[in-house]
């Protein structure tokens, strides 16, 4: 089953929990894919905070094509989606290293992954050295309904499990839900 695309807005719905992530980049000559767990979302008009700077290969690409893709690895890829934030595409081609399937992405050239149950297509709109906080912007949202749609999440010590059990308080938080949420 091929990706398909859902309303923007849903893009909180995956970075809110804190996932895993995998991020791509195109530099214009090479796709690459970096792993990061340090993501917040900064409002409800699919504006995200990216922590990472200088010390990673992506981040030339991520300043200076202004574009990324943030995928989200089911368990089943959390051990590669690891490998992957453990080698820097300077000196690796880790799609096919770690078996990663590239596919064209609409709103921008950097990849989408096959593998992954929902990739975000985003813009770079700024960069706060001061924390090396990157800001994105998301403009597109596609899942793969196929794909076991559990979200991975690092403890940060080297661990990490996958979601449980779902609780649904969405009439209690029916007054800070904005439309389309
Ligand atoms: C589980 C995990 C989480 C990571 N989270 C982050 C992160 O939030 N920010 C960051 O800058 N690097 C993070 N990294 C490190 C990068 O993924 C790593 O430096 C990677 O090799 C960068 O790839 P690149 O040089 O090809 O860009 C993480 C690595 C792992 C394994």
């Amino acid at each position: 089953m091929a990706f398909r695309e859902i309303e923007p807005q849903k893009a909180l719905t995956f970075i809110e929990p804190g996932p895993v992530v995998l991020v791509t980049t195109f530099d214009g000559k090479k796709h690459n894919v970096m792993t990061l767990t340090w993501t917040c979302p900064v409002n409800f008009d699919n504006d995200f905070i990216l922590a990472t700077g200088p010390w990673n290969h992506s981040f030339r690409a991520l300043t200076e094509t202004k574009e990324c893709v943030v995928c989200i690895p089911p368990p089943s890829l959390l051990r590669r989606a690891v490998l992957a934030g453990t080698v820097s595409g300077k000196d690796a081609d880790k799609f096919s290293s770690l078996g990663f399937t590239a596919v064209g992405a609409k709103a921008v050239k950097a990849c989408l992954i096959a593998e992954c149950s929902a990739c975000l297509e985003c813009t770079v709109t700024d960069y706060l050295p001061e924390y090396s906080l990157l800001v994105i912007h998301c403009n597109r949202v596609v899942v793969n309904d196929d794909v076991d749609a559990r979200i991975c999440h690092a403890v940060g010590d080297g661990t990490f499990f996958a979601d449980g059990e779902k609780f649904v308080y969405r009439d209690e938080m029916k007054d800070k839900l904005p439309p389309g949420l």
